[in-house]
């Protein structure tokens, strides 16, 4: 008698399974769909619920719709936003696709704020400058403050137009990967009826988002728990560029909530207790809008030299309320809305609370320009994963490096979302059949999710969840130090060994959140893990990992990825990988890299 036996086991065929359904996975799911692949999608929230609802500024694109812009400019912006660490010749590609990336949304539907001779209204946005760095320039493509939920929506509908499975509301365990290295599917759980899936496909693509909420606060939805990092990390898979996390610099204090960058971009400003604009002396150039590492660091310095507002002097002040009530009601009224709700706030009177919060993931898992998933051997640094591909948060392409600019996130999204589609369009063939999934290794995933439905230890889900957090916010944050970062991966450790005495109270199948968020937890863990391992060994500062003991970016040493591999007990092992100092063609040379100033 085997352990599947159990359960109730419905199995399934496909071209190609994507896992996730926010912008990246419904743009892949879209695109792989319309190639007339038998195409499903598995999510464990409805689609619309996506954590890409909640983008709010806008989508870059050098569409120059409101003054002259030009690829090469917004190409030169996220070169240097990444701190030189993300891969030029992938920057290149989605910098030059943005243009038809962004239309083609248009003509799909997307509800763009216009201008007023009708084309798509676009915002400057921090790090986007005019003639490599000159002056902010307006090129966030932007539907009001809720440009995430207008594509997001959009990408939905279309989906529905094509001959695409939706399984909603499904948990997915692990990959199924062959003995050769291949992955030949997933199994995932049905919170509805408690039923198993075993999905056969040619093709599975990790669209699963980031892990924000491996930190006590965070822009991020409560599903943001860095399931695809988890899911590859387990197939012996690894991450790169764990160590970059951004802190956007307008959480709201202290909810977290996001007020979008496109606050700055309409021309809202910082202050300090002294009502300065401090910006000013950190970026004398862009000043607000200088890139979120920057903006964040400077409001952490000036609260840590005590000119902090509040009570506790522990948040800045966000102004908008010299924009007025019209301006804001018309381009945010999104972040009008949130300011009241958390904050008690009138925006169009008063200045909003803010602190720098955590917002994204720089980090993923490594892939190429097409979403295939790369795992480096000795001989081949850009060895591909068959049957595998990653993209949208979950991976890392790497077009952010170690800091990403505001609205390349949605960008990232549906520039490679669609890369996937097309790469896959071209590698799969409907007319062959599915392989079946290896059965050994399908046993063993249900045994797993097995024994952790059936855990009897000490501690809660919650209690290990928010240990984590707390370690993660107090050592993995704005500023590092060895001592700080060597105590953070102390307590992980310490972590581990708790979390083999997980406590689980309800051993039900239909719907059981207990058992959900233990899964969400083991992911979130594994992210965290690799995050302050590959922190802790950067002996550098660059983008959004600030090191108090190595201040200066070293590019001698340190312009390298980093490639983390994490076994079953949590041990962590850490490998480099060059960052591709290339272009993919012609049309542009190297930006070599220099001293970021703002
Ligand atoms: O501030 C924002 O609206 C966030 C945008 C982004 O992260 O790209």
């Amino acid at each position: 008698m085997t352990i599947s036996n159990s359960y109730r086991v419905i199995r399934h065929e496909y071209d190609v399974v994507v896992v996730g359904a926010g912008g990246a996975g419904l743009r892949a799911t879209l695109g792989m769909g319309a190639a007339g692949l038998r195409t499903a999608y598995v999510t464990k929230v409805f689609p619309t619920r996506s954590h890409t609802v909640a983008a709010q500024g806008g989508i870059g694109a050098a569409l120059g719709n409101m003054e002259e812009d030009n690829w090469r400019w917004h190409m030169y912006d996220t070169v240097k936003g990444s701190d030189w660490l993300g891969d030029q010749d992938a920057i290149e590609f989605m910098c030059r696709e943005a243009e038809s990336a962004v239309k083609e949304l248009e003509h799909l539907g997307v509800p763009f704020s216009r201008t007023e001779d009708g084309r798509i209204y676009q915002r400057p946005f921090g790090g986007h400058t005019r003639e490599f760095g000159q002056a902010p320039v307006p090129r966030a493509c932007a539907a009001a403050d809720r440009t995430g939920h207008a594509i997001l929506h959009t990408l939905y509908q279309q989906c529905l137009k094509h001959k695409v499975s939706f399984y909603v509301e499904f948990f997915v365990l692990d990959l199924i990967m062959d003995e050769a290295g291949q992955c030949r599917g997933i199994v995932a759980w049905c919170l509805d009826d408690g039923t198993i899936h075993v999905f056969s496909a040619k093709m599975v693509v990790l669209a699963t988002g980031g892990y924000g909420r491996a930190f006590l606060s965070c822009t991020s939805a409560h599903s943001c728990t860095g399931d695809g990092g988890g899911l590859a990390m387990r197939a012996g898979l690894p991450t790169q560029d764990m160590e970059f996390v951004q802190f956007h610099p307008t959480g709201i204090y202290p909810a977290g909530c996001l007020l979008t960058e496109g606050c700055r971009g309409e021309g809202g400003y910082l202050t300090n207790a002294d009502g300065e604009r401090f910006m000013e002396r950190y970026a004398p150039t862009t000043k607000d809008l200088a890139s979120r590492d920057v903006v964040s660091r400077a409001m952490t310095i000036e609260i840590n030299e005590g000119r902090g507002c509040g009570p506790n002097k522990g948040h800045i002040m966000l102004h908008l309320e010299h924009l007025g009530a019209d301006l804001l009601h018309q381009r945010l009224p999104g972040i009008s809305e949130t300011a009241r709700v958390f904050a008690g706030v009138d925006v169009t009177r008063e200045p909003a609370p803010v602190l720098p919060t955590v917002h994204y993931n720089m980090g993923g898992v490594p892939t190429t320009i097409h979403g295939e998933v790369v795992s480096p051997t000795e001989d081949d640094p850009d060895h591909i994963v068959p049957g595998l591909m990653a993209v949208g948060e979950a991976a890392c392409v790497s077009v952010h490096g170690a800091n990403r600019l505001g609205t390349n996130s949605l960008l990232d999204l549906i520039v490679f979302g669609r890369a996937a589609a097309r790469r896959a369009a071209e590698q799969i063939d409907p007319e062959l059949p599915v392989p079946s999934a290896p059965e050994p290794v399908v046993e063993k995933i249900i045994a797993a999710f097995d024994k952790l439905r059936h855990a009897d230890g000490t501690y809660t889900v919650a209690q290990l969840r928010e240990r984590l957090q707390r370690t993660m916010q107090a050592h993995a944050s704005v500023f590092r130090n060895d001592t700080s970062l060597s105590e953070g991966c102390a307590k992980i450790r310490a972590l581990w060994k708790d979390s083999q005495q997980i406590a689980l109270r309800d051993r039900s199948l239909i719907w059981n959140s207990d058992l959900m968020e233990a899964l969400e937890y083991q992911n979130l863990l594994a992210n965290a893990t690799v995050t302050i391992e590959s922190a802790h060994a950067r002996h550098e500062s660059r983008g959004a990992h600030a090191h108090d003991d190595y201040p200066e970016r070293d590019d001698k040493d340190w312009m390298k990825h980093t490639i983390s591999y994490l076994d079953a007990e949590g041990g962590v092992r850490l490998t480099y990988r060059p960052v591709h100092l290339r272009t993919l063609t012609d049309d542009v040379e190297v930006f070599p890299p220099k001293k970021r100033v703002y």
